[in-house]
């Protein structure tokens, strides 16, 4: 299985305050930092740090040309990703004391992945490949529709989630990873079993991951049901961690893990990069995952 990621690359700038500001608020932050990012980016450099194969699909500005180099660095193929001429998809990431995290997303280039790019980067994909893709960039139900006519496999992670997300056509996707509310804009529920339960009824056909932070990850298809328990770390910065459970989790299966291991491998992945700061550099390793005891 080959994975092909339509993805956003962000640059992240990061500032930790002790809280969230407030409407009509001013704070200082006692740091700042700028790092890679973008869910996308993410996504892939963690399915590339846990030996996995990985095209990104995605475009930047010079300014992100960095970014593009990470992702080579770790393993990424980005022979897709393009750099372009116009201002780079970036994020004002506040993370406060007890390492949650407030965003605020701007698309630039991520917004501006055309109709064509993903014609090309689809033409040669089969039924024995992978489409990933989350949504912070263009065309999003378009990479979904033309991805089903190919029969090939859609993993949609539906963040960050959008008022139209839930008017899209999902019924095809065959792995939907979602936070809790996410979980709620596509279920209409609020608590975890009846999202679950609303989802796999709407979803017949698709695994559903659903991740509820520190109270571990519930897993659902049809009526078969899994949950995974959180393991207990000290969290220092939470961005990036669902991403990291996503990559995790699709190299899992690309490695022919079997969902529940792969979701298992995926959960500990993720508890490692909240315990370190940044979205893309808080990624572990394949080893470092392999070797690390909570
Ligand atoms: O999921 C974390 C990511 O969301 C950050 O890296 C930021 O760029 C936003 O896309």
């Amino acid at each position: 299985m080959g994975i092909i990621n339509f993805g956003s690359i962000n640059i992240d700038h990061v500032y930790r305050v002790d809280h969230m500001v407030a409407r009509g608020e001013t704070i200082a932050s006692s740091d700042y930092a700028i790092h890679g990012g973008g869910k996308g980016a993410n996504q892939s450099l963690a399915i590339a740090k846990a030996g996995g194969v990985v095209v990104h699909v995605g475009k930047v500005g010079r300014e992100g040309e960095w970014l593009v180099d990470n992702m080579k660095r770790a393993g990424v193929d980005v022979a897709r990703t393009v750099v372009c001429d116009k201002p780079s998809g970036h994020a004002i990431i506040q993370v406060d004391k007890d390492g949650q995290n407030a965003i605020v997303v701007h698309g630039g280039t991520n917004q501006l992945i055309g109709r064509a790019e993903i014609d090309d980067a689809l033409a040669s994909a089969t039924e024995a490949d992978m489409v990933l893709l989350q949504n912070e960039i263009s065309n999003v139900p378009y990479v979904i529709s033309k991805a089903a006519e190919r029969k090939v496999p859609v993993c949609f992670n539906p963040a960050p989630i959008s008022g139209e997300v839930p008017t899209w056509d999902l019924s095809g996707v065959s792995i939907l990873v979602v936070n809790e509310p996410e979980g709620q804009a596509l279920s209409g529920q609020t608590e975890p079993e009846q999202i679950l339960a609303a989802m796999t009824a709407r979803y017949p056909r698709s695994h559903i991951v659903l991740t509820l932070g520190s109270h571990g990850v519930v897993y659902g298809q049809g009526t078969q049901r899994l949950s995974v328990k959180a393991l207990k770390v000290k969290a220092v910065d939470t961005t990036g961690a669902g991403d990291t459970f996503i990559g995790y989790l699709l190299a899992g299966l690309q490695r022919q893990m079997p969902f529940a291991d792969s979701l298992n491998l995926a959960n500990k992945a993720a508890a490692i990069s909240v315990t370190r700061k940044g979205a893309a550099p808080s990624i572990p390793t394949w080893d470092e995952v392999g070797s690390w005891r909570p």
